[in-house]
Protein backbone atom coordinates (compact mmCIF):
# COMPACT_ATOMS: atom_id res chain seq x y z
CA UNK A 1 0.00 0.00 0.00
CA UNK A 2 1.51 3.63 -1.04
CA UNK A 3 -0.01 6.13 0.89
CA UNK A 4 -1.23 9.25 0.26
CA UNK A 5 0.03 11.33 2.63
CA UNK A 6 3.89 11.28 3.88
CA UNK A 7 3.26 13.70 7.30
CA UNK A 8 0.59 13.25 9.68
CA UNK A 9 -0.55 15.16 12.54
CA UNK A 10 -2.55 13.16 15.38
CA UNK A 11 -3.58 13.74 18.62
CA UNK A 12 -6.66 12.71 21.58
CA UNK A 13 -8.13 13.56 24.61
CA UNK A 14 -7.74 11.40 27.44
CA UNK A 15 -10.38 9.20 26.27
CA UNK A 16 -8.75 8.10 22.64
CA UNK A 17 -5.15 8.25 24.72
CA UNK A 18 -4.69 3.65 24.31
CA UNK A 19 -5.60 4.18 20.39
CA UNK A 20 -3.89 6.72 19.65
CA UNK A 21 -0.85 4.83 21.08
CA UNK A 22 -1.19 1.79 18.63
CA UNK A 23 -2.61 4.03 15.48
CA UNK A 24 1.24 5.78 15.73
CA UNK A 25 2.86 2.32 15.76
CA UNK A 26 0.53 1.73 12.47
CA UNK A 27 1.77 4.52 10.57
CA UNK A 28 5.24 4.94 11.85
CA UNK A 29 5.48 1.12 10.44
CA UNK A 30 4.35 2.81 6.87
CA UNK A 31 7.31 5.15 7.30
CA UNK A 32 5.10 7.96 7.44
CA UNK A 33 6.00 10.64 9.37
CA UNK A 34 4.07 11.29 12.59
CA UNK A 35 3.58 14.57 14.58
CA UNK A 36 1.48 13.44 18.08
CA UNK A 37 0.48 16.70 19.38
CA UNK A 38 -0.87 15.22 22.38
CA UNK A 39 -2.59 14.16 25.30
CA UNK A 40 -0.10 12.20 26.66
CA UNK A 41 -1.32 10.65 29.65
CA UNK A 42 -5.06 9.44 30.58
CA UNK A 43 -5.33 12.12 32.62
CA UNK A 44 -9.05 13.70 31.91
CA UNK A 45 -8.64 16.39 29.17
CA UNK A 46 -10.73 18.75 26.97
CA UNK A 47 -11.06 17.40 23.35
CA UNK A 48 -10.97 20.89 21.71
CA UNK A 49 -7.51 21.71 22.69
CA UNK A 50 -6.23 18.72 20.86
CA UNK A 51 -8.57 19.09 18.05
CA UNK A 52 -7.13 23.06 17.75
CA UNK A 53 -3.53 21.52 17.57
CA UNK A 54 -4.11 19.33 14.53
CA UNK A 55 -6.54 21.64 12.52
CA UNK A 56 -3.49 24.60 13.32
CA UNK A 57 -0.69 21.95 11.88
CA UNK A 58 -2.49 21.03 9.20
CA UNK A 59 -3.39 25.09 8.00
CA UNK A 60 0.09 25.42 8.37
CA UNK A 61 1.24 23.18 6.02
CA UNK A 62 3.28 20.93 8.32
CA UNK A 63 1.31 17.73 7.89
CA UNK A 64 -1.17 16.64 4.82
CA UNK A 65 -3.62 15.13 7.09
CA UNK A 66 -5.09 14.40 10.61
CA UNK A 67 -6.15 11.94 12.88
CA UNK A 68 -8.27 12.77 15.86
CA UNK A 69 -9.40 10.08 18.59
CA UNK A 70 -11.91 11.06 21.39
CA UNK A 71 -14.38 8.91 22.98
CA UNK A 72 -16.73 9.31 20.38
CA UNK A 73 -15.21 11.29 17.50
CA UNK A 74 -17.89 13.26 17.38
CA UNK A 75 -16.53 16.09 20.02
CA UNK A 76 -13.44 15.95 17.95
CA UNK A 77 -14.98 16.43 14.44
CA UNK A 78 -17.36 19.17 15.80
CA UNK A 79 -14.53 20.78 16.68
CA UNK A 80 -12.19 20.76 13.85
CA UNK A 81 -14.88 21.13 11.24
CA UNK A 82 -14.99 24.59 12.91
CA UNK A 83 -12.14 25.96 10.93
CA UNK A 84 -12.34 26.74 7.01
CA UNK A 85 -10.15 24.14 5.13
CA UNK A 86 -10.86 21.47 7.50
CA UNK A 87 -12.99 18.37 6.76
CA UNK A 88 -13.27 16.15 9.41
CA UNK A 89 -15.16 12.97 8.74
CA UNK A 90 -16.17 10.61 11.72
CA UNK A 91 -15.33 6.70 10.23
CA UNK A 92 -16.70 4.29 13.21
CA UNK A 93 -18.14 2.35 11.75
CA UNK A 94 -15.93 0.17 8.60
CA UNK A 95 -13.87 0.84 6.03
CA UNK A 96 -16.11 2.52 3.40
CA UNK A 97 -16.89 5.27 5.22
CA UNK A 98 -13.25 5.91 5.38
CA UNK A 99 -12.80 5.33 1.54
CA UNK A 100 -15.92 7.46 0.61
CA UNK A 101 -14.68 9.88 3.20
CA UNK A 102 -11.50 10.67 0.59
CA UNK A 103 -12.82 9.28 -2.63
CA UNK A 104 -15.74 12.05 -2.26
CA UNK A 105 -15.15 14.76 0.06
CA UNK A 106 -11.24 14.35 0.57
CA UNK A 107 -11.42 14.72 4.39
CA UNK A 108 -8.37 15.43 5.65
CA UNK A 109 -8.92 14.60 8.59
CA UNK A 110 -9.93 11.24 10.38
CA UNK A 111 -11.80 11.11 13.26
CA UNK A 112 -12.32 8.03 15.26
CA UNK A 113 -14.25 6.86 18.56
CA UNK A 114 -12.10 4.25 20.56
CA UNK A 115 -15.37 3.73 23.51
CA UNK A 116 -16.92 2.26 19.88
CA UNK A 117 -14.48 1.15 17.51
CA UNK A 118 -12.05 -1.92 18.80
CA UNK A 119 -8.32 -1.28 17.67
CA UNK A 120 -8.53 -4.09 14.34
CA UNK A 121 -11.02 -1.72 13.05
CA UNK A 122 -9.55 1.52 13.68
CA UNK A 123 -6.32 -0.27 12.13
CA UNK A 124 -8.03 -1.19 8.84
CA UNK A 125 -10.05 2.38 9.02
CA UNK A 126 -7.11 4.14 9.23
CA UNK A 127 -4.86 2.43 6.69
CA UNK A 128 -8.08 2.95 4.25
CA UNK A 129 -7.90 6.11 4.85
CA UNK A 130 -4.31 7.29 4.33
CA UNK A 131 -4.44 4.88 1.04
CA UNK A 132 -7.32 6.00 -0.93
CA UNK A 133 -6.72 9.27 -3.31
CA UNK A 134 -9.79 12.30 -4.29
CA UNK A 135 -11.38 11.36 -7.14
CA UNK A 136 -10.60 14.40 -9.04
CA UNK A 137 -14.26 14.50 -10.25
CA UNK A 138 -15.73 17.87 -11.42
CA UNK A 139 -18.83 17.04 -9.30
CA UNK A 140 -16.87 16.68 -6.09
CA UNK A 141 -14.56 19.43 -6.67
CA UNK A 142 -17.89 21.67 -7.44
CA UNK A 143 -19.79 20.06 -3.74
CA UNK A 144 -16.62 20.99 -1.93
CA UNK A 145 -16.32 24.55 -3.75
CA UNK A 146 -19.63 25.46 -2.36
CA UNK A 147 -18.71 24.26 1.48
CA UNK A 148 -15.62 26.65 1.07
C1 LIG B 1 -14.85 12.40 27.17
O1 LIG B 1 -15.47 11.80 28.26
C2 LIG B 1 -15.75 12.35 25.94
O2 LIG B 1 -16.87 13.15 26.13
C3 LIG B 1 -14.98 12.77 24.72
O3 LIG B 1 -13.88 11.94 24.57
C4 LIG B 1 -15.69 12.69 23.39
O4 LIG B 1 -16.30 11.45 23.20
C5 LIG B 1 -16.56 13.80 23.01
O5 LIG B 1 -17.08 13.86 21.91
Amino acid sequence: MTPVFKKIAIASDHAGFPLKKALIKTLESLNIAVFDLGTFTEESSDYPDYAQQVVTSLLNEEVQAGVLICGTGIGMSIAANRHSGIRAAVCNEGTTSARLARAHNDANILCLGERLIGPEAARDTLLTFIATAFEEDERHRRRLSKIA
